[in-house]
């Protein structure tokens, strides 16, 4: 059962193809948005696509590497000119390499902050001038507890995140008189993919976590569906007020003792 708090909207969600981006756009979807899943895993990306319209949803993929600027303007003319501008611009993707500092090579270094957060900034200059024209909408960035916390073999994943912050601070500001809302989502470990590659990569490095470890600071894994519900609330109507926030979603791990 939906109640409708994205009718009548257009949502951009990107890494949708699984995950807590899948969980996302699932969400947006049944809550009434129209949706376009952006991924470079065609395969699944397709198929979530096609759950979705066979709930009688709306929704759509789109293959985009975040990574690249030519594709994502490839992308923001494909979904102004065969939808419209979005009210909704998910920027989910991301992804995390365990190295050490001292073995991170400067192509390492570029790659990491290129998918994570540059992707971010090309996303918003390309979407934000339709955005605006439209009358406003939202932006979500997800960033990490990483942002404002670090931990051991992953220094250029927890500047891409901090750097995440800094910017969703500075659209908000630049942009509020525009109608545009920017926030950041902060997840701590979500059972996805992405944090369990991260807990055998850092585990592989001789790091001493582990889910037990994970369960002392944040009590369990985040489900990627908890996760959905928080942007959810971001991206709706309903937290007009919020804006150049960083949401964080960890059961308390960065605050416990
Ligand atoms: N899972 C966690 O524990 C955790 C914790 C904090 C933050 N995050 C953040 O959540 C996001 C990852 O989400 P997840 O946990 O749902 O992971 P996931 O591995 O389930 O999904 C990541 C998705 O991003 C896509 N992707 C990767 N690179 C891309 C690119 N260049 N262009 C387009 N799509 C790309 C992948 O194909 C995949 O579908 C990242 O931004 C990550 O930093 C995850």
């Amino acid at each position: 059962m939906t109640s409708g708090r994205l009718e009548g909207k257009l949502a951009i969600v990107t890494g949708a193809a699984k995950g807590a981006g899948a969980a996302s756009a699932t969400l947006f979807a049944r809550e009434g948005a129209e949706v376009v899943l952006v991924d470079i895993d065609d395969v699944r990306g397709e198929a979530v696509a096609h759950t979705l319209t066979a709930e009688g949803l709306t929704a759509r993929y789109l293959h985009c590497d975040v990574a690249r600027e030519d594709e994502i303007r490839a992308l923001a003319a494909t979904v102004v000119a065969e939808h419209r501008a979005p009210d909704v611009l998910f920027n989910h993707a991301g992804t995390v390499e365990v190295r050490k500092l001292i073995d991170t090579s400067l192509d390492d270094w570029e790659r990491q902050l290129r998918i994570n957060v540059t992707s971010m900034f090309v996303m918003s200059r390309e979407f934000l001038p339709p955005m605006i024209a439209a009358g406003g909408g939202v932006i979500l960035n997800t960033s990490s507890i990483s942002g404002f916390t670090v931990a051991p073999l992953e220094a250029v994943y927890c500047v891409s995140k901090g750097a995440i912050l800094q910017l969703t601070r500075s659209i908000a500001i630049e942009y509020r008189e525009d109608g545009i809302r920017c926030n950041a989502i902060c997840p701590g470990f979500m059972r996805t993919d992405h944090g369990l590659k991260e807990l055998a990569d850092l585990q592989s490095h001789g790091d001493p976590i582990s889910l037990d470890a994970v369960a002392q600071t944040q009590g369990r894994m985040c489900e990627p569906e908890e996760f959905a519900s928080v942007a959810l609330n971001l991206v709706s109507d309903e937290t007009s007020f919020i804006n150049g926030a960083s949401v964080v979603v960890d059961n308390g791990s960065t605050v416990i003792t």
